[in-house]
């Protein structure tokens, strides 16, 4: 009963805000922008959304979540219908601790050790799931995907929610991941009541997926954690996805779909963007050596020089994919990046994003 009481009051209160003021604060908020700071008062009102059912999205260090309670099927219902996501993509569910994983997944000797080495941190392990999770949240299979995000804020939600927290990233299905939170907004608009405002993410390429339930661990998504640091905590060689396993992926890890992450505006990856930008009417290039930067095209509607470093590239590449999206240039000519591990993730997500619409 008490809790049921406490649920409408702050449902009231969210429902007022929306409605009326400009102060950033839940009892007095402008709510046309649903956007709201990270502070304690909100992560209470966006806690008790999760425990009654209804999502949130948050911010994490590599891209914002849109999150509901993993336990509750009705709930995660709601993240696939604002997603438009297909049902057979599988979703991570985030945890405040190692301790709280056996709620949800069998630990491995494997996993604890990855976990002691990576969380909190972007490593998603897969691992057999329990009874616990909600059918959909592992698209009705046998294995559930986990991660501890570095976010004190997204770990401060969890941990007030008191429930494990399934959250896809905060976007439309197939569309370019959010590492603002107005890219929510832009992207997912009415379908999400609430976003709390982390700032930018620190990483800004989604974590690594890594299976655990096979004798090879194998990394289905590449991400900030790399192969040879898996490898390294294993004492083993870790498989990486290979451009002719991608069939297979694609039915184990449906978001290893070819073509995702994906701006409207069509994208060209190539070893010689100023050549490139020749065959289009108004290109915008991004590029990452000094030789591209400094050989700007006439045509070119905007050439940004994102960075020479890999962790600083991904920091800056969603945002500017989602800037010149929104341009009128007619093509997007991206330099190929270097083919060195540290940029494998990059590399992974540049294919995805210029892959033709199926
Ligand atoms: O960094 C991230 O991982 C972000 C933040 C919000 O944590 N989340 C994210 O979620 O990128 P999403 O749903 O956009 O991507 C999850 C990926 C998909 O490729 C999905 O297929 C895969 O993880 N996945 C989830 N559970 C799985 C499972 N049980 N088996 C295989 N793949 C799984
Ligand atoms: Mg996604």
């Amino acid at each position: 009963m008490r809790i049921r009481a406490i649920i409408t009051v702050v449902k009231k209160q969210l429902m007022m805000t929306i409605e009326n003021e400009t102060q950033m604060s839940p009892a007095n908020v402008d709510m046309q922008c649903r956007i709201v700071p990270a502070h304690a008062e909100w992560l209470d009102v966006a806690a008790t959304l999760l425990r009654s059912g209804n999502i949130v999205a948050f911010p994490t260090e590599t891209v914002y979540g849109l999150g509901a309670n993993a336990l509750d099927e009705a709930a995660v219902a709601k993240i696939f219908a604002a997603k438009g996501r297909p049902s057979n993509n599988p979703l991570i569910v985030h945890v405040s601790s190692p301790d709280n994983v056996e709620e949800v997944a069998v630990v491995t000797d494997r996993a604890r050790a990855l976990m002691a080495e990576f969380w909190p941190g972007p490593l998603t392990l897969v691992l057999p799931k329990r009874d616990t999770v909600a059918s959909n949240v592992t698209a009705g299979g046998a294995t559930v995907g986990v991660r501890m995000p570095a976010h004190a804020v997204a770990l401060e939600l969890i941990v007030r929610a008191g429930v494990p927290v399934a959250a896809p990233s905060a976007n439309r299905s197939q569309q370019v991941s959010p590492t603002l939170a107005q890219h929510v907004l832009d992207s997912l608009g009415d379908h999400v009541p609430l976003i709390i405002d982390g700032g930018a993410c620190k990483v800004g390429l989604e974590s690594t997926v890594l299976d655990l339930t096979s004798d090879r661990a194998t990394i289905l998504r590449p991400g900030a954690i790399s192969a040879a640091q898996i490898s390294a905590v294993l004492c083993a060689p870790v498989s990486l996805p290979t451009a002719t396993s991608q069939t297979t992926q694609a039915l184990r890890s449906p978001g290893m779909m070819r073509r995702h992450y994906a701006p409207n505006t069509p994208v060209v990856i190539t070893s010689a963007p100023s050549q490139e930008a020749a065959l289009h009417i108004a290109p915008a290039l991004i590029v990452w050596s000094s030789t591209s930067a400094n050989n700007r095209p006439e045509n070119a509607t905007e050439v940004i020089c994102l960075s020479a470093n890999a962790s600083e590239y991904s920091y800056r590449l969603y945002a500017v994919l989602r800037q010149l999206d929104n341009t009128n240039a007619s093509a997007i000519i991206i330099e190929e990046v270097p083919g060195s591990p540290e940029w494998a993730a990059v590399r992974d997500r540049l294919r995805r994003a210029s892959a033709p619409r199926e």
